[in-house]
């Protein structure tokens, strides 16, 4: 038999598999509990969805068809939803898809991406698809972005810097100083702004001063829509152009194309919902705030990043697991002992804090 991962490049044989969130169904076997009781705080998910004008956009699709390749009807709405010329803006399943497309973009075999953890995974993760290696610059302790650390880690075979604003899983933002000094070296950077409609701060305005600035956002987290894929990046004509000329023709799917769009033009709604959600993060601050053996950082996004003392996080993880909640344990390096929450609906919420407030007392 012939040994077919010889025939593989070497660097994908090795690569580790990311490991994204289980189904319910996988959680509620997990906990020995029925799936319609699960509370998943573990992927920053909306779990109020999307709102009924989006389901009912879901039901007049033309399945037969092939979606538009040029995404002309989704990319007009989202240069009006960001202010933007419609050639300033693509979608991609997910944002997922365009860090992947990014990398694919500026990078050839052995040029480096600058990553600052703890972050996002799946910078490094497409780096690595890539063959692109990933120098890791730590954050410093507040979590904020080692500057210097940066800008003595770049050399000539840099091409790219990973940024998240608000970073997951920390919740700090980038500072426009910072982001104007990295955007100087004139290497492509990429902010994520996954979590914008959070906290409402973007750097997009800086967008009309360099090229090299691109900015990645998602319907996952606001929308509700984790589970159609949708994302989408903002950058300079040029830059969109070529990520428009290497993107699947038909990447962003009829029902992705028609959920995204009813969220725009619901988008009051929508992001009634998303505010919601601050409402019960910050609920959720006041009683960590009262309980001992706990501490949280402050964020902008629909999470919160906790770390306990006297109990491991994973005694805590496994404790609600127990009880059908589902958070997002960290167990290596700058997070050891941490678990990030995600913000849930008032009665996931009253349900967290019931258990956490039992598990911690
Ligand atoms: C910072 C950040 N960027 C991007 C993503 C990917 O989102 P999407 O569902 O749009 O691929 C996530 C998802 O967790 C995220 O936290």
């Amino acid at each position: 038999m012939t040994d077919i991962t010889k025939l593989m490049r070497p660097h994908l044989v090795k690569v580790a598999t990311y490991h994204g969130v289980d189904p319910s169904e996988e959680l509620a076997r997990s906990a020995g509990i029925k799936p319609e009781d699960v509370i998943r705080l573990n992927a920053n998910e909306n779990p109020y969805g999307a709102p009924g004008a989006v389901h009912d956009a879901l039901k007049n699709i033309e399945v037969h068809l092939y979606p538009d390749p040029e995404q002309r009807k989704l990319r007009t709405k989202l240069a009006e939803y960001t202010g933007q010329p419609i050639g300033r803006v693509m979608a991609g399943a997910g944002g997922d898809e365009i860090i992947d497309l990014l990398l694919r973009l500026f990078t050839e075999p052995g040029q480096k991406l600058i990553d600052c953890e703890p972050t996002f995974g799946m910078y490094a993760f497409c780096a690595r698809i890539a063959d692109a290696p990933v120098v890791m610059v730590p954050r410093k302790d507040d979590w904020s972005i080692d500057l210097d650390g940066v800008l003595t880690a770049i050399d000539d075979r840099t091409r790219l810097i990973f940024l998240a604003s608000p970073n997951n899983p920390t919740g700090n933002l980038l500072t426009e100083i910072e982001a104007r000094t990295l955007l100087d070296t004139g290497l492509i950077l990429a902010v994520d702004e996954t979590y914008f409609e959070f906290c409402g701060k973007t750097l997009c305005h800086l967008l009309d001063e360099y090229e090299n600035l691109v900015i990645l956002r998602s319907f996952s987290k606001w929308a509700g829509i984790a589970g159609l894929r949708v994302g989408y990046c903002i950058g300079s004509e040029t830059l969109i152009g070529h990520l428009m000329d290497i993107k699947q023709p038909y990447n962003i799917n009829a029902a992705a194309e028609a959920a995204a769009i009813a969220a725009l033009d619901n988008r009051d709604d929508v992001l009634q919902r998303a505010n919601t959600l601050i409402e019960q993060r910050k609920r959720l601050e006041a009683t960590l705030d009262g309980l001992a053996g706990v501490k949280f950082y402050p964020s902008e996004g629909n999470f919160l990043l906790c770390r306990f003392e006297g109990r491991s996080a994973k005694e805590v993880y496994e404790a609600l697991g127990r009880r059908g909640i589902f958070v997002r344990l960290f167990e290596k390096d700058r997070l050891e002992n941490a678990l990030r929450i995600s913000a849930g609906t008032p009665e996931q919420t009253d349900r967290l804090v019931a258990v956490l407030t039992e598990i911690l007392s």
